[in-house]
């Protein structure tokens, strides 16, 4: 081999050992880019050594040539083993140094849908003031949704209530009223039972009707019940429900089945009064219909109206969630949307 080979043979080797141990020493991919630029670059080491070639005598170029190509690959394979090793040591760094100022993920548990939670907390305030819980039927009969509660049925109330009719004389209830017949019919005075279930209608969805929605029930009888005792019962709920600073006042109304007949408005609890979009710019908002029983139903099951008095309530648990939220529409309670609902959680 000619001087000119051999030492162009030396120089690669030269070349390779350091371009290897510099690579190796890398320890940021900075400092790896510097090695690679360096020793492979376009004008680097290698690119230099290789531009040589030519001045070795003809016969000794393909093995100085081979000796050049290996070089090369020895670096770049280098390279790439010690990127990647760089690159698995950063995760590992990253990994082993948590950022502890993150805040946690919260875990998503579940909520009780408003309207649930209304009827819970109705339920609860009554069971205080001694009020048991029941539920009835949502097929339901024409006498007892109707007959029974003095509403004949070609009278308009039987009508207005948009009636779904499963058959000549059995319907989908209109209201939780029907279950007051039953249960004075079943049980003997006193009677104070809350029923909260679901009442259908022939309505569509808009802002403020769905053909199914929430009522809560209440009845009170016994001997010596007043319009006085109806009316501070009443008002102890709203005060509970709604606030102490919640005002309520009685309206006169009709229901066949009370008489007198009152509706309850309450000071609308998203403006306190003053007036805003909830309330319809009157700062108050309807939360029932209620009234002393009727004694014509007390006749129907069978109770003495000599004897026994009492009163009875109903209310919309889905319209009482939008005026207690401020719910432009009551569709959102009934669109299972979590995003919306979860909210009120
Ligand atoms: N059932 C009535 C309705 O759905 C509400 C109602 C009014 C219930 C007066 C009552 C009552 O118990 O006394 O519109």
């Amino acid at each position: 081999m000619t001087t000119a080979g051999a030492s162009l043979l030396e120089r690669l080797d030269d070349l390779e050992e350091r371009g290897l141990s510099a690579i190796e020493a890398a320890d940021t991919a900075a400092a790896l880019e510097t090695a690679r630029v360096e020793y492979l670059g376009r004008q680097g080491a290698l690119a230099a050594a290789m531009g040589s070639i030519g001045s070795v005598d003809a016969a000794e170029r393909p093995r100085v040539g081979q000796r050049a190509n290996a070089v090369k690959g020895a670096l770049t394979s280098a390279l790439e083993h010690r990127a990647a090793t760089l690159e698995s040591e950063t995760h590992d760094s990253a990994d082993a140094a948590p950022d502890l100022t993150l805040p946690g993920r919260p875990r998503w548990i579940g909520g009780v849908h408003p309207v649930t939670r209304v009827i819970e907390e109705i339920c609860q305030i009554f069971a205080e003031l001694g009020f048991s819980r029941v539920e009835g039927p949502e097929i339901e009969s024409t006498w007892y949704n109707f007959t029974a509660l003095n509403i004949p049925l070609d009278h308009p109330a039987a009508d207005m209530m948009d009636t779904f009719y499963l058959d000549d004389d059995v319907i989908l209830r209109t209201h939780t009223s029907p279950m007051q017949a039953r249960l004075m019919q079943t049980h003997a005075p006193p009677v104070r039972v809350l029923v909260p279930g679901l009442a259908y209608r022939r309505d569509s969805f808009d802002p403020s009707h769905a053909p199914a929605f929430e009522q809560i029930e209440g009845l009170a009888v016994d001997e010596g019940i007043d319009f006085i005792e109806f009316r501070s019962t009443i008002e102890l709920f709203v005060r509970r429900f709604f606030g102490s600073d919640t005002r309520s006042r009685f309206r006169p109304s009709f229901y066949p089945f009370t008489e007198p007949s009152a509706e309850v408005d309450v000071t609308c609890s998203v403006c306190r009064g003053s007036g805003c979009s909830t309330c319809k710019r009157t700062g108050w908002i309807t939360i029932m219909g209620s009234g002393m029983v009727d004694p014509a139903v007390y006749e129907a099951v069978g109770y003495d109206p000599e004897r026994y008095t009492g009163y009875a309530f109903g209310m919309g648990a889905g319209r009482i969630a939008v005026v207690r939220h401020g719910i432009p529409d009551m569709r959102l309670l009934y669109e299972g949307d979590v995003g919306f609902l979860e909210q009120f959680v």
